[in-house]
């Protein structure tokens, strides 16, 4: 399969569809309404690499608690919304990116694996991203196996498609919880690095946010988001 450099499209050829109950994106869910999605296996499917103990563990009692505290989070800023009171944002924002996260990487986690062994091959258009981003498997596995061996402390490795460079790329996660909900795509963002207004407003950041709302291209708001739920993340 032939990939130019600029333009191509996304993945969209593999036939296989993970059941909809462990894509925690696939349907709206109203704040505090998320849950902890089964188990595509057994318990002990995994027995060749992981424990069924480890995995019962992992499963119901780690992943269960940042769904609890995901919802938690979620309905804690509801309320901030309705009474108007953002005394306690930056706790609450935190716990959205802990828990949001951890539910989010954990059902992709579990979906990650399969207890049959899938034949070592990616199916073709993985495999030619895969060989244009890093020259075929083999190499995508040194660089991937090295990172995820080279996280500090605990976090994660993955490999993700990047729909700004179009393109695939291995990340590290140290702590998930810095203030992101992996997978998520950026639609509006507000630059509040002193670069961006200290010359004009000094430490007045507040002032600064508060006329930056009068620059914003809803418009283009729009189009980012039309095309991202069109499934077409690759033409923004
Ligand atoms: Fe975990």
């Amino acid at each position: 399969m032939h990939l130019p450099h600029q333009h191509y499209t996304a993945p969209s050829q593999c036939t296989h569809t993970p059941p909809p109950q462990f894509s925690p994106t696939t349907h709206y869910v109203p704040p505090g309404h998320h849950v902890l999605p089964p188990l595509p296996y057994a318990y002990n499917a995994l027995e060749k690499v992981i424990d069924e103990r480890t995995l019962r563990i992992h499963h119901d009692k780690h992943h269960r608690k940042y769904v609890e505290d995901l919802n938690k989070a979620e309905l804690s800023l509801q309320a901030a919304l309705t009474n108007g009171d953002f005394t306690c944002i930056k706790h609450w924002e935190k716990e959205l990116a802990f828990n949001g996260s951890g539910h989010i990487l954990h059902s992709l986690y579990w979906t990650s694996m399969s207890p049959s062994d899938s034949g070592g091959q990616p199916h073709p258009t993985t495999q030619a991203y895969l060989d244009r981003d890093f020259g075929g498997v083999p190499h995508f596995w040194a660089q991937f196996s090295a990172a995820a061996n080279a996280v500090e402390g605990s976090g994660w490795c993955a490999l993700c498609y990047n729909p700004y460079f179009r393109s695939l790329v291995i990340l590290q996660a140290e702590k998930h919880q810095n203030l992101t909900q992996w997978g998520v795509v950026p639609l509006l963002v507000c630059d509040v690095w002193e670069h961006a207004y200290y010359l004009r407003y000094q430490n007045e950041r507040a002032q600064y946010v508060k006329n930056w709302f009068a620059l914003v291209n809803w418009p283009e708001v729009e189009l980012r988001l039309a095309h991202f739920l069109a499934g077409r993340p690759d033409q923004r």
